[in-house]
């Protein structure tokens, strides 16, 4: 008897097949409810006392002999077989590949980049969370100046003032503290100030400021450059530069680009006048300059910032601000095909 079991096991261990048909014979009969194991198993109890440790252990090999068969060749035979059903139709349609695309914002900022650096500006970065020096103090704006309501800031701590900056100016005063002219930077970040949430405005949007410090920067080298920028971003050329005030620079003024009534979204972005406000800009005050450790006899220079945002709102013809920070796949999606 015990003889005829080790055979059996044997037998087991020797098997091998390529089909998943054969495997399951192979299993019903050594392991099926009517198979050897079960009738060796029942025949237990006939076996004399003194063999039973003997054929116990001999059976219990041979269980897991077997199990162990079918287990390793059903893992192997359905490797195999689902490979084939995979490579074995080549008409199947390819897997659906699922491209990104690029948030709106990034678009338009790596497009202004491109515009700037193709005149040599490189680009700079800094802190979202600012000092009072970065922020205010060093641009001319001390503490108690009435300009600083201009900005409702968000306040991180006071005494030292920690907070959210409200301009990458900010950037460019590091970078002059860190770089002698000639200086040629745009700096682009998220910005935020505190504002009421509407669909023209947020508490947080984006901003490219530039500077460009020199020997002999003039106001007219300043008016060329927003005349390059806006004809290279917009396809239009009719810019129009307003009086303003920054503490910043001096003179200063706004640019205004004119953009067309075509669609609801240009009445809605333009307020009706088809004129885009688009940044404010001027001449770097001497003060600025000094407090950034450049000399102001010697070097003068123009700065301009922009709000990303209500650009990429007008380029793209989206009528909502708040769509740009929702993270809505159905809207983002959208410019899967704008890279
Ligand atoms: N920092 C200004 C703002 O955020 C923009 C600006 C930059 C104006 C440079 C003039 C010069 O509103």
């Amino acid at each position: 008897m015990i003889e005829k079991i080790h055979k059996l096991i044997e037998e087991a261990e020797a098997f091998s097949t390529q089909s998943l048909e054969e495997l399951e014979v192979f299993r019903i009969k050594f392991l099926g409810k009517k198979g050897l194991l079960n009738d060796l198993f029942a025949s237990f109890k006939e076996v004399p006392n003194e063999q039973k440790k003997d054929f116990g252990q001999a059976i219990n090999k041979l269980k897991s002999a077997a199990q162990e068969k079918v287990n390793s060749l059903k893992a192997s035979l359905e490797n195999t077989t689902s490979d084939a059903s995979l490579f074995g139709d080549l008409s199947r349609p390819g897997e659906p590949f699922n491209i990104g695309a690029r948030h709106p914002i990034s678009l338009v900022k790596n497009q202004i980049i491109d515009i700037f650096s193709r005149v040599g500006f490189n680009v700079s970065e800094g802190p979202e969370v600012e000092d009072d020096w970065h922020n205010f103090t060093a641009l001319n704006l001390p503490e108690h100046h009435p300009a600083r309501d201009m900005q409702d800031t968000f306040f991180i701590q006071t005494d030292p003032d920690v907070l959210l900056r409200t301009h990458t100016s900010s950037v460019q005063v590091r970078y002059m503290e860190n770089n002698q002219p000639p200086i040629r930077t745009i700096s682009p970040g998220r910005v935020y100030r505190n504002e009421a949430i509407s669909g023209r405005s947020h508490c947080f949007f984006h901003q490219v400021e530039g500077l460009y410090i020199d020997k002999n920067v003039s106001f007219a080298d300043l008016k060329q450059t927003l005349q390059y920028f806006t004809t290279e971003l917009f396809g239009k050329s009719k810019i129009r530069l307003r009086p303003s005030y920054f503490p910043f620079t001096e003179p200063s003024a706004e640019v205004d680009v004119y953009w067309g009534l075509e669609t609801e979204t240009d009445y809605k972005m333009t307020k009706g006048t088809g004129w885009l406000e688009i940044m404010g800009c001027g001449m770097v005050d001497p003060n600025v300059l000094e407090n950034c450790g450049i000399d102001s006899k010697e070097y003068s220079g123009f700065a301009f910032g922009m709000g990303i945002d209500r650009i990429a709102l007008l380029l793209h013809q989206i009528s909502d601000i708040r769509l740009l920070s929702e993270n809505n796949m159905r809207f983002l999606e959208q410019f899967k095909s704008a890279l």
